[in-house]
C-alpha cells in the first residue's frame, strides 16, 4: 500500500512510498482511509524524527477489518478515530476505543478534522467548569482547535472573545459564536473566567492579566516559540487564578476517546458544530499544505484526501 514517509534531509518534507500493510493489535481494527487533516504539533515533528517515520494522527475512512478481540465497528463502518501516527496511508491501523462511528451526513473530510483538534477543544472547554453566563477567552482562535474552541465554548454558555493574527482571520467566528474578536490580547475587554491559550510569549503574559480572579488559564501550545517572563506580582489582582497545562494524551482515559469522538460527531451531525475546513486537496499536494498551515493561511483545519 501508499503511505507518506518522513524525509526530513529533502527538499520536500514526506514522500509517497510503498509499504507494508499494518498489522493490528488485538483491540484495533484495519481502516481504509479516505480524509485526514493536518495538526501543527505534527507538523513540527517532521523536522526532529528520524528519516522513515510515519506521521498522521487523524483520519476518516471505512473498517475493513473488525478488531480481532470483537470491540469497535464492523466491517463496512464509516468511523473517525485519533492513531498514535502512520495514518497518512491508504490503510492504518486504530484502536478501537479511540474511534467512532460517522451518521452519513458527516463526511470523511468533515470527520477527519475532529480527534486532535476537536477532543482538544472539548477537552479544554471542560476544565473551566460551567460556562454558563460566564466569559471565556481563545487565542489562536482562528487555527484548528481554536475554531472548535470558540464554537464549543458559546454552545456550553460562554460570552467568547477570540484573539486572532490580522483582521482577515476573523472571517466566519462571529457566525460560529464569538461575540468579540481583537487581533492582540490586551484589546480584550473586561477579564475572564476561562483562557485557553496556546501562542506563549506576550500572549501568555496577556492572559495573565485577563484571567479573573478564580478563573482558569489553560496552557496547551506555545505556537510563537516566544517565552514568557513571569513573575507572582504579575498575579496581583487575580487571587485565585490557576495556570493548568494541558497535553491531549494525557486528559482522560484512552477509552474516554471514543465517547468523546462520538459526542463531537454528534454535535456535527445535527449542525451544533461546524468543522471549518479552510484547506482541501489530494493528499500527493501535502507539501503545499502543510507551508500553508504552518504561513497561518488556513482558516480552521486542512484536509487531505487519499486518491
Ligand atoms: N497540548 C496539546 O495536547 C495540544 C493539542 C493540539 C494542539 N496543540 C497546540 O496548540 C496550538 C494550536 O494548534 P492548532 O492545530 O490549532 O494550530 P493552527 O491551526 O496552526 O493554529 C495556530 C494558531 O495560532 C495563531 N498564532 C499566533 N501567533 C502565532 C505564531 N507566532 N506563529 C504561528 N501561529 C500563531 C495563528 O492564528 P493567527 O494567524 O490568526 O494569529 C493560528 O491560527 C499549537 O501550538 C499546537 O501544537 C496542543
Amino acid at each position: 500500500m501508499l503511505a507518506l514517509v518522513n524525509t526530513p534531509s529533502a527538499p520536500i518534507p514526506v514522500e509517497l512510498r510503498e509499504v507494508a500493510e499494518p498489522q493490528p493489535a488485538a483491540d484495533e481494527a484495519i481502516v481504509e482511509v479516505h480524509a485526514f487533516s493536518l495538526n501543527r504539533g505534527e507538523l513540527a515533528l517532521l523536522a526532529s524524527r528520524p528519516e522513515g517515520w510515519r506521521p498522521g494522527q487523524d483520519i476518516a475512512g471505512v473498517v475493513v477489518q473488525a478488531a480481532a478481540d470483537g470491540s469497535g465497528p464492523k466491517e463496512g463502518t464509516r468511523v473517525v478515530a485519533l492513531v498514535d501516527g502512520a495514518g497518512w496511508a491508504q490503510r492504518v491501523a486504530a484502536p478501537t476505543a479511540r474511534m467512532a462511528a460517522l451518521p452519513d451526513n458527516v463526511s470523511f473530510a468533515s470527520a477527519a478534522t475532529l480527534p486532535v483538534a476537536g477532543l482538544t477543544a472539548l477537552r479544554l472547554v471542560r476544565l473551566g467548569g460551567s460556562l454558563l453566563g460566564r466569559r471565556a477567552l481563545i487565542t489562536g482562535a482562528a487555527g484548528g482547535v481554536g475554531r472548535f474552541a470558540v464554537q464549543l465554548a458559546a454552545l456550553a454558555g460562554a460570552e467568547v472573545t477570540g484573539v486572532v493574527g490580522r483582521p482577515e482571520r476573523a472571517i466566519g467566528l462571529a457566525e460560529r459564536g464569538a461575540t468579540a474578536v481583537v487581533t492582540h490580547i490586551q484589546e480584550a475587554e473586561g477579564v475572564f473566567d476561562l483562557i485557553l491559550e496556546s501562542v506563549g510569549g506576550s500572549s501568555l503574559a496577556g492572559a495573565i492579566s485577563k484571567v479573573a480572579p478564580g478563573g482558569t488559564i489553560a496552557v496547551f501550545g506555545n505556537t510563537s516559540r516566544e517565552e514568557t517572563p513571569l513573575s507572582f506580582v504579575n498575579f496581583v489582582g487575580h487571587a485565585g487564578a490557576r495556570l493548568v497545562a494541558f497535553f491531549i494524551y494525557e486528559s482522560g482515559t484512552p477509552a474516554s476517546m471514543g465517547v468523546d469522538l462520538a459526542t463531537l460527531v454528534s454535535l456535527v451531525a445535527s449542525g451544533k458544530l461546524t468543522p471549518e475546513i479552510g484547506l482541501e486537496d489530494s493528499w500527493r499536494n501535502l507539501s503545499r499544505a502543510a507551508t500553508a498551515l504552518r504561513d497561518r493561511d488556513v482558516n480552521g483545519k486542512a484536509v487531505l484526501h487519499i486518491d
